[in-house]
């Protein structure tokens, strides 16, 4: 190292320790995975757990390496670690756990790829606080960013993993919740601003957030609280799965194929509901908002007589005020905490709709960041001018298809990152595992 060079700016010291939190927190998640079923496939149509433990170290270290002058050692891995083994005939994956290296051969590979980021990382740190080389800090933001959406997916994942397979952690107490009184609240007509300014080198945002335009919102009504389990019991206690006539066509077919019956977090016992949360079967938490896929948030708007809200009704609704002025979060511009909503990995679970009065909008609309993300009728398509990141070009474009939908908020195993309001999530409709809840409109 050049000893006459600048000592590592603040800004740089910051991204590194939030590297380091973000690679506590996926291997707070790996630890909870018996070892037994680390080469399990707890989701049919996704890659085994292993998988994932090679894949956010060689995520990084695809991105990472050119940039700070390294080269590869173990391309294939690289490579496998990057893509997974996919089905040929583009059905269900049949790969094998025989198929994947053993875990000592990919704990040799990933702490290999970790020392050698960790002292090029150091070195360059400390050469160029301006981190000219990696995107001035972009690529170290990309790298956290993508590790503690898999911190969440993952989480997705385990969640479907049976309970004799993990290991069972500690979670705090949901608060009380205040009685619950659900209405529509008008939101008046008004603009709403999306995405992120470009060239903001203080605020990173994915390529998906750029460039920030203003959209104007029609008035419309939103439900203040979300759709609960004893509301979705309802719409299904009145045939909601047997009425063709709510769901679209792909909707139907998916439910009519697989004989869905009900939300994929819900059992069936007897004439009554259990519900599998995080680490335990217990009997179905009315209050607690309902996880659904997106297909099913639809047929219950439609049973309703209402819609999902667009991704710009959710925003005028989470940051719009009465005044006419736009705030960051729903509750103001106090960082996230606690005290406002159920995110940042505090909780595995969903707390009941309506726990967290004091992260409500302005128009009184409550639970829009956290517990759970929201379902949006918007399909996933880029903002007018979009320009795909020249270092991960498919992030995003690759699924600007028509078969994918905003999610908006945040959820339990949220990052408090990624509450900003720019931040675009997005899953197909059929996919029941998210953690996703919903509201409805009427226009
Ligand atoms: C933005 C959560 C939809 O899980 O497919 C992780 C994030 N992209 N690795 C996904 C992502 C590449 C993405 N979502
Ligand atoms: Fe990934």
């Amino acid at each position: 190292m050049n000893p006459t060079s600048a000592a590592p700016s603040s800004s740089s010291k910051r991204l590194s320790a939030r590297l380091r939190e973000a690679r506590d927190r996926s291997q707070e998640l790996f630890n909870i995975v018996r070892p037994t079923a680390l080469y399990d496939r707890p989701i049919p149509e996704r890659h085994r757990i292993i998988f994932y433990l090679g894949h956010l170290e060689a995520f990084d270290w695809n991105l990472l390496k050119d940039p700070l002058g390294l080269s590869s050692s173990e391309p294939g891995l690289d490579k496998l670690f990057s893509f997974g083994i996919d089905p040929v005939d583009g059905g269900l994956p049949t790969d094998q756990p025989k198929d994947w290296p053993s875990l000592d051969q990919i704990r040799r590979y990933t702490s290999l790829l970790r020392v050698t980021l960790d002292q090029r990382l150091q070195d360059a740190l400390a050469d160029d606080p301006n981190l000219a080389r990696l995107e001035h800090g972009r690529l170290l933001e990309v790298a956290i960013e993508h590790r503690l959406m898999h911190a969440e997916t993952l989480c997705y994942m385990l969640h479907q993993l049976p309970l004799d397979r993990k290991f069972t952690m500690p979670q705090p107490a949901a608060p009380d919740a205040p009685e619950r009184i659900s209405r529509m609240a008008e939101i008046p007509t008004g603009t709403a601003t999306l995405g992120l300014p470009s060239g903001s080198r203080d605020e990173f945002g994915w390529d998906n957030e750029f460039p920030q335009h203003r959209v104007e919102v029609p008035v419309f009504s939103i439900d203040t609280g979300s759709v609960t389990n004893q509301d979705y019991l309802r719409f299904m206690q009145e045939g909601g799965y047997t009425d063709r006539a709510l769901w679209t066509e792909s909707g139907w077919e998916w439910i009519a194929s697989l004989n869905r019956r009900h939300p994929a977090f819900w059992v069936p016992r007897g004439s009554e509901w259990d519900y599998r949360t995080m680490f335990q079967e217990i009997p179905l938490p009315l209050d607690w908002p309902v996880y659904v896929s997106h297909e099913e948030a639809s047929a219950y708007a439609r049973w309703a007589g209402k819609e999902l809200p667009s991704e710009t009704e959710w925003h005028r609704a989470a940051c719009g005020t009465r005044a006419g002025t736009e705030r960051a979060y729903p509750w103001g511009s106090e960082e996230p905490s606690a005290r406002l909503g159920n995110f940042d990995f505090h909780r595995w679970d969903p707390a009941p709709a309506g726990s967290y009065p004091a992260g409500a909008g302005d128009f009184g609309v409550a639970d829009l960041a956290g517990n759970g993300w929201e379902w949006t009728r918007t399909p996933f398509s880029p903002f007018p001018g979009f320009e795909p990141f020249s270092f991960y070009p498919g992030y995003s474009a690759d699924f600007f298809d028509g078969k994918h939908f905003v999610m908006k908020g945040g959820s339990p195993r949220t990052a408090a990152c990624m509450l900003r309001r720019s931040f675009r999530n997005w899953f197909q409709p059929r996919y029941p595992y998210v953690y996703s809840k919903f509201r409805c409109v009427k226009r």
